[in-house]
Formats: structure tokens, C-alpha cells, sequence
């Protein structure tokens, strides 16, 4: 099989950070022109002028910014055929008590795992209804499958309401050519909180965990981005409403 992007556009979010990036690479290597988005200004400018990308910035929680983006896209390209909602994480959070999350903490991560993904694929639908093809593939986590490492309460509440709107999304727009999958990561060292947390699992943490997954490693950013670009191409057309775990088997 021979996965090509070329004469696809694609948007990926969050991608400022490893699995975002790692999407990214992969579908402009597969020949996609991509365009990223971000609220890290710095890390998103940097990443796209290192490997000739667009790259854009906006907070996806605030829905007139998500429109906006789209629209971005559309008059750079006149198309979007592909959106990766990769946007989201713990924004900084830990685990806390119940009794200590407060509402902004609560919505922060609803803003960004959530909230973003819904008004970026509302803002995309039609173009992609109107071309009867589309591919929206949301990162969810296994936190949105069972209760999270991080002991966010949000995170994993955000993460299984990602599970939710990407099979409604399917059910509203697969009979338009535009499918709706999401991947859902296993533990990945790729950003700055997931590498405290590993860090604070300390050598019989990291041990245990590694013990439980089948595999006996634990994934990289390309392992997910893999998935992405399947779940991104033309091959995956009669795929949808799927969320696929990929985490390199857990017990
Ligand atoms: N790393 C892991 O172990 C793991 C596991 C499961 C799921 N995930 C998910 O994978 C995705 C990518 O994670 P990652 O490891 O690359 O790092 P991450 O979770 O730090 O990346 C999230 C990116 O989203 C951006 N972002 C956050 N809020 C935003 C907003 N409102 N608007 C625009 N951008 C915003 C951040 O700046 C960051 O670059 C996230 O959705 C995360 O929840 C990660």
C-alpha cells in the first residue's frame, strides 16, 4: 500500500510539541502541504521555518479564533482536505484533590482538548462537504478510555468527550466522503509534562509501567503519527468513527 498526500492540504494543531509535529513531518514527507497551528507562538514558528510549513497561531478553545484558522487555510490554499486535532494535553496541570481543581483549570483543558477540536471541525465541514471529501482524525489519549496516569480529572473527562464527538462527527459527515477517526496514545515522552511525569515515576515507576505494556517499550511520537497518516489517506475511506488505540498494548 502506498500512502501519498499529494495535492492534499492538511491543518494539524498543537503543533508545537512532539506528536504534532511528528503528523506534521509525516504527512509533508507523504506530500501534503501543511499548515500548523498553535498558541506557542515561538515553538510553532520555529518548527515550521525549520521544515518550510505555514505555520499559524491561534488559542482553539475561542471559536471565532478556530473559524478564523480555517478561513486562514482556505485562502492560502483554496482547500483543506485533512484536519489533525492534535492540540490538547494537560496544559501545564497535575494531579490534584477534587476538593483543589479550579474552574479555570477545568476549562483550560476542556478549551483545549475539546472545545477546539469541535469548532475547527464546524468551521471545516462545509468546505469538506462541499468537496464530498474530508479526513478529521482527533488525538484523544488512553485517558479518554479509562481513568488517565495524570490523575487530571479533566484531562480524562476531556479526553472521553473526544471519544464522544468524534463518533458523532462521523454519524453527522462520513455520507459526504468526510470520515472521523481518532487515535488514542499510550504514555509518550514527548512534551515537557509527560517528561516530568515520567521523571516522577522514578526507576520502579517507570519499570512497572513499562512492564505493562505488551510491547515492553514505550511509544514514540512517530508511532502515533503513523496511525494519523493511515487514518488520513485515501485508503482509510470506509474507516470511521473508530478510535484506535495505539499504545503498544496495555494489560
Ligand atoms: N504525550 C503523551 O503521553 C500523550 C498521551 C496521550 C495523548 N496525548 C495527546 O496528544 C496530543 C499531543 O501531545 P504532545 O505530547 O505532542 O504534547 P502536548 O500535550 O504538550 O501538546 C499539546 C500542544 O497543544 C497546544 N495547545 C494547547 N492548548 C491550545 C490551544 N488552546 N490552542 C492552540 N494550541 C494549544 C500546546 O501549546 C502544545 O503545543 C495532545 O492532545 C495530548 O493530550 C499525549
Amino acid at each position: 500500500m502506498h500512502i501519498t498526500f499529494s495535492g492534499r492540504t492538511a491543518l494539524v494543531t498543537g503543533a508545537a510539541q512532539g506528536i504534532g509535529q511528528a503528523i506534521a513531518l509525516g504527512l509533508a514527507q507523504a506530500g501534503a502541504r501543511v499548515h500548523l497551528a498553535d498558541i506557542d507562538r515561538d515553538g510553532v514558528q520555529l518548527f515550521a521555518r525549520q521544515h518550510g510549513m505555514t505555520a499559524h497561531i491561534a488559542d482553539i478553545g475561542d471559536r471565532a479564533a478556530a473559524h478564523a484558522l480555517v478561513d486562514a487555510v482556505l485562502a492560502g490554499d483554496g482547500r483543506l482536505d485533512i484536519l489533525v486535532n492534535s492540540a490538547g494535553g494537560v496544559r501545564g496541570q497535575v494531579g490534584r484533590p477534587i476538593e483543589d481543581v479550579g474552574a479555570e483549570d477545568w476549562r483550560a483543558i476542556f478549551a483545549a482538548n475539546v472545545d477546539g477540536a469541535f469548532w475547527l471541525a464546524q468551521a471545516a465541514a462545509p468546505p469538506m462537504r462541499a468537496a464530498g471529501y474530508g479526513r478529521i482524525v482527533n488525538i484523544a489519549s488512553g485517558a479518554g478510555l479509562r481513568p488517565s496516569l495524570t490523575g487530571i480529572q479533566a484531562y480524562t473527562a476531556a479526553k472521553h468527550a473526544m471519544v464522544g464527538l468524534t463518533r458523532q462527527l462521523s454519524q453527522d459527515l462520513a455520507r459526504f466522503g468526510v470520515t472521523t477517526n481518532a487515535v488514542a496514545p499510550g504514555f509518550v515522552r514527548s512534551n515537557p509534562s509527560s517528561e516530568r511525569q515520567w521523571q516522577a515515576y522514578g526507576p520502579e515507576g517507570q519499570q512497572r509501567l513499562i512492564e505493562a505494556i505488551h510491547t515492553r517499550r514505550l511509544g514514540q511520537a512517530t508511532d502515533i503519527a503513523n496511525a494519523v497518516l493511515f487514518l488520513a489517506s485515501d485508503q482509510a475511506a470506509w474507516i470511521t468513527g473508530q478510535i484506535l488505540s495505539v499504545d503498544g498494548g496495555r494489560s
